[in-house]
């Protein structure tokens, strides 16, 4: 035995990150920090909980069956796609079935953190391209970013923290341009946009996009996310999935959430709504935003953002400070949820200005 005690050294790059811990804590609140549905996930995905009994769960999860429903409902055939747990596994596998060192992978800034903290367990280098002013997908300077090393380009679309949008053409055009890239079309708040790109699915044959129940559908708990990809992409991606990723409640649930279009297609309307009452608030209150396609809004809060956080939370409503994403200082994401609780989002938010310009300082 040696005298001195060694213990075992991980990857390098695995020395040099940091713990990514959310921000979630105490959520006794308002929630409108995470994007999530503010209300709750459809009756019939209830019903199918209150039915799931205590023997269900010595069985492994099956996800195949689920897999063909969930490949039928996007117009796909079950080789083209995979059920993960959430977005976060499918960026995950992607990243780690494609880079390797010397590539890159290309992000438009700001943007979703967890493409960087993935990529950074890789030995793959991130090359970062920053959107303007105006917060809008910087397709130019994405253009002409691309190199040979280029391997994934992740696109969010709508992005966060400001829900801007990239066109179908701009997809494409990246997607020609970089044949040697897998291109990754995060469409995380697709039901509240309503455009898409899934139907290219194995006809532009480097696309591939995920999904995500954690939004609008309400079940960001059950974590349950989809990559779709060309059957010739999805074989390596299911290399390095785990076959039980996905867990039974979250298989058991599907199906009804699926089926229970009208659900979706109600509160993504009375999200809408909400948002575009929510901007005139911020219009009155004369506070920039950035025009979103999601169910958040980025708005300019200025030098006293965390102040404004914390006013926000004593009175009962949670926002998230994005200051610290590139581009973004003195800018808050504030979720949309339903008209009722974006009113009272509004009061809390006038209340909270008023303080902070009454003591002199903008916004
Ligand atoms: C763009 C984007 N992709 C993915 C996710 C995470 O999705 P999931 O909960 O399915 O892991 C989020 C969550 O905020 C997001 O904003």
């Amino acid at each position: 035995m040696p005298d001195t005690q060694t213990i075992p050294e991980p990857r390098a790059r695995v020395r040099s990150m940091k713990e990514y811990h959310p921000p979630l804590g105490c959520r006794d609140a308002l929630r409108l920090d995470f994007n999530e549905n503010t209300v709750a996930c459809s009756p019939a995905v209830r019903n199918v909980l209150s039915r799931i009994a205590a023997g269900d769960l010595t069985r492994y999860p099956e996800r195949a069956p689920v897999e063909a429903k969930v490949a039928r409902h996007l117009g796909l055939v079950p080789e083209q796609i995979a059920l993960t747990n959430g977005v976060d596994e499918a960026i995950h596998v992607l990243f780690e079935a494609f880079l390797e060192a010397g590539d890159e992978l290309l992000l438009p800034v700001p943007t979703y953190t967890m493409y960087e903290v993935y990529a950074s367990a890789t030995d793959a280098s991130v090359v970062a391209v920053q959107a303007g002013d105006d917060l809008q997908f910087p397709f130019e300077r994405l253009l002409a970013a691309i190199t040979p090393r280029t391997k994934i380009i992740a696109i969010a679309n709508p992005n966060s923290p400001a829900g801007s949008v990239a066109s179908r053409e701009q997809i494409l055009a990246i997607a020609r341009r970089a044949p040697h890239a897998v291109i990754l079309v995060d469409e995380a708040y697709f039901h509240f946009h309503g455009e898409t790109v899934i139907d290219l699915i194995g006809i532009q044959p480097n696309l591939v996009v995920a999904r995500t129940f954690s939004k609008a559908y309400g079940l960001a708990g059950l974590r349950v996310g989809v990559l779709a990809a060309p059957v010739d992409l999805m074989q390596w991606i299911r290399r390095v999935l785990s076959p039980y990723s996905v867990n039974s409640v979250a298989l058991a649930c599907l199906p009804a959430a699926l089926d229970d279009d009208a659900y979706i297609t109600s509160y993504a309307t009375e999200v809408r709504a909400a948002r575009t009452q929510f901007e005139a608030t911020l219009d009155q209150a004369n506070i920039r935003w950035w025009p979103s396609a999601a169910n958040f809004v980025l708005v300019d809060i200025g030098p006293r953002h965390a102040d404004f956080v914390r006013r926000m939370h004593a009175a009962g409503v949670l926002v998230r400070d994005r200051s610290n994403d590139p581009g973004c200082d003195g800018r808050v994401r504030i979720t949309i949820g339903t008209r009722e609780q974006m009113r009272h989002a509004a009061s809390a938010l006038h209340q909270a200005i008023a303080a902070i310009r009454a003591e002199g300082d903008k916004p």
